[in-house]
């Protein structure tokens, strides 16, 4: 069967597949590459990502909690004893071991991407979607949790409006771009199978496996 293809690359007929053959299509479509999550502190890059691996049926990994594994001490920790320039450099090397380590989908840290070695990685192996969000939105998520070093500061939200200044330009070099909003996040999942679906870096499957 023909399959045509949308502007955006997506098979024509990938409306009517059901969950789990749009799951297996997108599967087929990374082959060997994984899901990167990308954003600031807040997108919701560990949740998200979690839920898009398992409806995806991928392993899900969160590089932060890898990184505090491979340390044996929380984030707030590496920063407090050992310095940023020390927990950026396991950072480097904790994503390309999970990298390299098969499809998957991973979060990422709000500053992995900012490294140039890391984004080559990212690029050459998998796929990049970044969660876009607003100050307001990061904020609120934000505050529930006091985890994270960079916001230990009089003045978080100023924080969050530099580092929306200095990244948000580097984040735009992401496959996929899928704005944060403010609904249940298995909506946010389908709004990036969809991206996903429409992104034309994703091959569509070979012809012999569609009915
Ligand atoms: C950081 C984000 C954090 C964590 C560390 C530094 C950053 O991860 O890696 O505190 O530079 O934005 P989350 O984005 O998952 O909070």
């Amino acid at each position: 069967m023909h399959i045509g293809k949308t502007e955006g690359g997506a098979p024509t007929n990938a409306g009517n597949l059901s969950p789990g053959e749009l799951a297996r299509t997108i599967r087929q479509g990374l082959g060997s590459r994984s899901i990167v999550m990308i954003g600031l502190m807040g997108a919701g890059k560990t949740s998200i990502g979690k839920r898009l691996a398992h409806r995806l049926d991928m392993p899900f990994s969160d590089a932060d909690q890898e990184i505090e594994r491979a340390a044996g001490k929380s984030i707030n920790d590496i920063f407090a004893e050992n310095g940023e320039t020390y927990f950026r450099d396991g950072e480097r090397r904790v994503i390309a071991r999970l990298l390299a380590e098969g499809p998957k989908v991973l979060a990422t840290g709000g500053g992995a991407f900012m490294n140039a070695e890391t984004r080559a990685r990212i690029a050459a192996s998998s796929l990049s979607i970044w969660l876009r969000a607003d100050l307001d939105t990061l904020m609120m998520c934000v505050a529930r949790r006091e985890t994270r070093p960079l916001l230990r500061s009089p003045n978080p939200r100023g924080v969050m409006e530099r580092l929306i200044a200095e990244r948000y330009p580097v984040y735009a070099l992401a496959d996929i771009v899928v704005d944060s909003r403010d609904v249940a996040h298995d909506v946010m999942v389908e709004d990036i199978v969809r991206a996903l679906q429409a992104c034309e870096k994703l091959a569509p499957p070979p012809l012999s496996e569609v009915s």
